[in-house]
């Protein structure tokens, strides 16, 4: 349904996103890891927040189970309840972005077109894809969860990587493995990525560019 037909007119508001950024000391921006269930990007968007909070970032995770306990609690991971859940998380997302905040988002996100989704909704150079690879051996070799063992045994449908697609990112702003470099070393690797060098603001970006 158009909004028009909604009475729903945008609202500009007095304060805007470049204030806000100007205030925090940098712009708002989404890191968005996705992977397998197990591939570790719980682990690595703590650690990268962990470190953004020290150099003084403002900063929100927004995690696959702790969203599903509340805003999507209603949903459950068929594919068209997955695309929803990763539609919400995406407004939401928008929304701290708005407000200057640097947005780390885990979760497996298993289909390409809405995590393109997402990405359309931002402007460009806000979104940022983190692709947390690690083979699925390796995944469920950890099952730290016990979801896999679970999965195996058909107590579990729709189980990515078992019984449900995950669909790799073909353009990832960052790609790290998992099974093969440590902690640490991921941290760095997101941490260097170009939209993330102290981010400057978007008020300041635009104003350099005139
Ligand atoms: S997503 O596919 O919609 O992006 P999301 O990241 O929110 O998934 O939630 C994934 C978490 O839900 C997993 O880490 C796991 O703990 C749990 N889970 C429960 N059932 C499933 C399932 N069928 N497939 C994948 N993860 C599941």
């Amino acid at each position: 349904m158009q909004t028009e037909n909604r009475n729903i007119k945008w609202l500009d508001t007095s304060v805007s996103r470049e204030q806000r950024e100007s205030l925090n000391g940098h712009r708002g921006a989404v890191l968005w890891f996705t992977g397998l269930s197990g591939s570790g990007k719980s682990t690595l968007s703590n650690a990268v927040e962990q470190r953004l909070y020290e150099f003084g970032y403002r900063t929100f995770l927004l995690d696959g189970d702790n969203i599903r306990h509340g805003l999507c609690k209603d949903l459950g991971f068929s594919h068209e309840d997955r695309t929803e859940n990763i539609r919400r998380i995406g407004e939401v997302a928008k929304l701290f972005v708005d407000a200057g905040v640097v947005v780390l988002a885990a979760f497996i996100s298993p289909y390409r077109s809405d995590r393109e989704i997402v990405r359309s909704i931002m402007r460009p150079g806000d979104f940022n894809e983190v692709y947390c690879q690690c083979p699925l051996e390796v995944c469920e070799q950890r099952d730290l969860k016990g979801l896999y063992k679970k999965a195996r045994a058909g107590e579990i449908s729709n189980f990515t990587g078992i019984s449900a697609p995950y669909e790799a990112p073909l353009a990832p702003e960052v790609a790290v493995n998992t099974a093969e470099d440590n902690l640490g070393t991921c941290v760095e690797r997101v941490l260097a990525m170009g939209n993330l060098s102290r981010l400057p603001c978007a008020g300041a970006v635009a104003k350099a560019g005139n």
